[in-house]
């Protein structure tokens, strides 16, 4: 019967999600459970019958929480400050020690309680991380808004000073360069607001090739000065997409215009759809949808491998005028719509852009 209680009660510490060690009143180890095992990377085997300050020499804080409650019968709690350094790796723990006592009260031994606390410790610095960001993000669009109707001042008054300056005016230069550096500042602040601004998506059904089509044929006319070939390749089977249009506009803008941008004075932007049979995707709660693909690829440069991570975050360009807000929005608007981009590219061969978007009818 003792045996078999002895047994339960085994089963019970050893079924426990925190790590246990028992130490007797020797401050020697006599009892260590599997998650016990896991945490401080030290077997059962290694532990039983030997000097808990031998094995943990250094992990003081530990140490001393075992001698103190040993020593006064006080039960001690830290949840911050340990990291054990056993076992090779680095734990961030949570301990408790607490007296263990017999029936009569006698102070037999100690009991440690560890819980891991890398899960946690991580998912407040991931918290953390999208705390400073919204900030950011907040402050931008504020920033933003301030920054709009000056400039619309700025705007109007240059606009009025060109008016009223005789046609050949050498001053007429100055303003021409406000302008331009008006509507420069413009497109920054435009950019920001629409990648910091928390939006409602407009949908309707929307022709992707329609949206492309009319994006090559705008550009196509604003580049009619260079050598640069614009080629489509279109599944004609694809069906509408549920989408925002204007956003779904500015994507596939923003990505043509990069690869324009890309192959300087000639070479070719090709844009290709097709569907994704092999693909689908399942949300939470949502039945798998197939996927359409609409690559934008080009003949440019390409881009270095360890430019590759950090295309998508706000600000990085490579180009002497660039905002390198265009792909940041970009991933923007295709997370907005459940889909994905990639992006493969080889240098000097060039580089394409997929985007995947879930073909939800
Ligand atoms: N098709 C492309 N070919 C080569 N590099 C590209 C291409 N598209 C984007 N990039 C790189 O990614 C950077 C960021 O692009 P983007 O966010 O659109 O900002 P911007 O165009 O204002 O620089 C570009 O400056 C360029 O270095
Ligand atoms: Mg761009």
């Amino acid at each position: 019967m003792g045996n078999h209680l002895g047994e339960y009660y085994a089963n019970v510490i050893d079924s426990v999600g925190d790590g246990v060690i028992v130490l007797d009143g020797d401050g020697t180890v006599t009892l260590m459970n599997p998650t016990a095992e896991e945490i401080t990377g030290i077997s059962r085997r290694q532990a039983q019958g030997q000097a808990f300050g031998a094995l943990f020499r250094s992990e003081e804080i530990l140490t001393e929480m075992v001698a103190k409650t040993a020593a006064t019968g006080m039960t001690i709690s830290d949840y911050e400050n340990i990291v054990l350094r056993t076992g090779g790796r680095i734990t961030p723990v949570s301990a408790t020690t607490s007296p263990l006592l017999r029936d009569d009260g006698e102070r037999i031994g100690t009991i440690l309680v560890l819980r891991d606390l890398t899960n946690i410790r991580e998912l407040e610095g991931a918290l953390r991380k999208a705390d400073r960001l919204s900030t950011v993000g907040t402050l931008a669009a504020g920033l933003a808004h301030e920054i709009k109707n000056p400039l619309g001042g700025i705007k109007g008054a240059a606009q009025l000073m060109e008016r009223e300056l005789p046609e050949e005016s050498e001053l007429r230069d100055y303003t021409r360069v406000v302008l331009k550096e008006v509507q420069r500042v413009d497109r920054i602040v435009e950019e920001l607001l629409q990648l910091a601004s928390p939006r409602k998506l407009q949908l309707s059904p929307v022709n992707l090739h329609k949206i492309v089509g009319d994006i090559l044929l705008l550009q196509k006319r604003a580049v009619s000065g260079k050598k640069i070939a614009f080629l489509q390749q279109f599944d004609p089977s694809i069906p509408p997409i549920l989408g925002d249009e204007a956003l779904l506009t500015q994507l596939f803008l923003n990505l043509v215009k990069n690869a324009i941008e890309a192959v300087g004075e000639d070479g070719q932007v090709r844009v290709a759809s097709r569907v994704l049979a092999d693909y689908s995707m399942t949300q939470k709660g949502e039945r798998r949808a197939r996927m359409v693909a609409i690559e934008v690829g080009d003949d440019g440069p390409g881009i270095p491998k360890e430019e590759m991570e950090h295309l998508f975050t706000p600000f990085f360009t490579t180009k002497p005028k660039g905002t390198g807000l265009g792909l940041a929005i970009c991933q923007k608007i295709v997370t907005e719509h459940r889909g994905m981009i990639k992006v493969e590219s080889e240098p000097k061969r060039g580089t394409t852009f997929t985007v995947m978007l879930p073909l939800i009818q």
